[in-house]
């Protein structure tokens, strides 16, 4: 192994030992280990608050992973130490990404150092601050391999449902340098949000009369529930849907019969090749994020509690260096 800068032997992380409300969240001193030889450690500026991570600290997750757990999938920070077999960005690399494999570990990105895989992170954006553009790899990937299962044409007409979220507004974006015409399901506070990001158009989802909507080509559903069949028959014959909660399994095993809508379940697992494209579209200004606020890691159950009850739109960015 090298290890080209010195790493302490403990760092300071966020851990939870039982399931249960934001005040489980501790930030305590743990070990730092060594990477191993395939995998290089990161040195943290900030990640993010995602709803898996509310799921994981509730418990609902616990089929995976039993306390303690950490929390945190957004990576930004630089690489400060490799294992022999490292096949990333070298030591003193700025570097962005997402963790992958199971979403819930013992540690996780809401620490001072983070161990990463190869595929997990790639160079790091320029054209933003890393602190801030550590609000977006986690939503922007879902968005970006959403959007690509649909296939969308310059033109197309894409429905997205959720578009004021973390992934809706990364999506509206995308779709958008795509040449997408978006219409965006949104409460109508979020209208000014989301036709500022490029969408043409915003549907208040309080007060839909499905039957009104005219039909789309393609539809992106980010919330889930009952509404992604109602979403299947707003879009035309031949166009696809996507689903980043694919909770309705019974109804996306169903979608390849003949004559159905297709819907493409998503699932945001880091690649370089991915992260690449997102980090390009940021620097030609193309893709930027939203942040509702920002907390130290010190106040890590503050910004679960946040993301939980307020329903500002954007992202809860936790800084780890303040
Ligand atoms: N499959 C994956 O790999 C993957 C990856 C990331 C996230 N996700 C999932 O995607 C979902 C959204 O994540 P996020 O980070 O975007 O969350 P978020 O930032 O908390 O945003 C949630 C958004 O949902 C909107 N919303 C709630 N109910 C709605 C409805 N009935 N119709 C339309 N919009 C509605 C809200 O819009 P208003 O405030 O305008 O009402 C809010 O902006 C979560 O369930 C998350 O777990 C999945």
């Amino acid at each position: 192994m090298t290890m080209e800068n010195q790493m302490p032997t403990s760092m300071r992380a966020a851990q939870a030992d039982a399931f249960g409300d934001p005040p489980v969240l501790k930030v305590r001193d743990v070990p730092l280990r060594p990477p191993r030889s395939d995998r290089a450690v990161v040195r943290m500026l900030a990640t993010t608050v995602n709803p898996l991570d509310l799921e994981a600290r509730r418990g609902e997750l616990r089929a995976l992973r039993r306390p303690p757990i950490g929390t945190g999938l957004d990576v930004a920070g630089h690489i400060v130490a490799a294992g022999k077999r490292w096949k990333g960005p070298p030591v003193g690399t700025p570097v962005w990404g997402a963790l992958g494999g199971l979403p819930v570990k013992k540690l996780m990105a809401a620490a001072e150092y983070v161990e990463v895989r190869s595929g997990w992170v790639v160079e790091a954006p320029t054209r933003i601050p890393l602190t801030e553009a550590a609000a977006l790899p986690v939503a922007a990937l879902t968005a970006h391999l959403g959007l690509r299962s649909l296939r969308l044409r310059p033109g197309a007409r894409v429905l997205i449902r959720g578009a004021s979220g973390g992934v809706g507004t990364a999506a509206i974006q995308i779709a958008r340098h795509l040449g997408a015409h978006v219409i965006a399901l949104c409460s109508p506070r979020n209208n000014d949000l989301c036709l500022s990001l490029g969408a043409q158009e915003t549907v208040d989802y309080h007060s839909l009369d499905w039957n009104s909507l005219a039909p789309v080509d393609a539809a992106f559903d980010i919330v889930g529930g009952d509404d992604l069949k109602r979403l299947t028959q707003v879009v035309q014959n031949g166009g696809r849907v996507s689903a980043a909660v694919p909770d309705r399994p019974g109804l996306i095993v169903a979608s390849v019969l003949p004559g159905r809508t297709s819907i493409r379940p998503v699932l945001a697992l880091p690649s370089r090749r991915h992260l690449n494209d997102l980090a390009s579209l940021i620097d030609l200004g193309h893709l930027a994020p939203v942040v509702a606020q920002r907390f130290p890691l010190a106040q890590i159950a503050e910004a679960h509690h946040h993301l939980e009850t307020d329903p500002t739109p954007g992202k809860r960015i936790i800084d780890i260096v303040t």
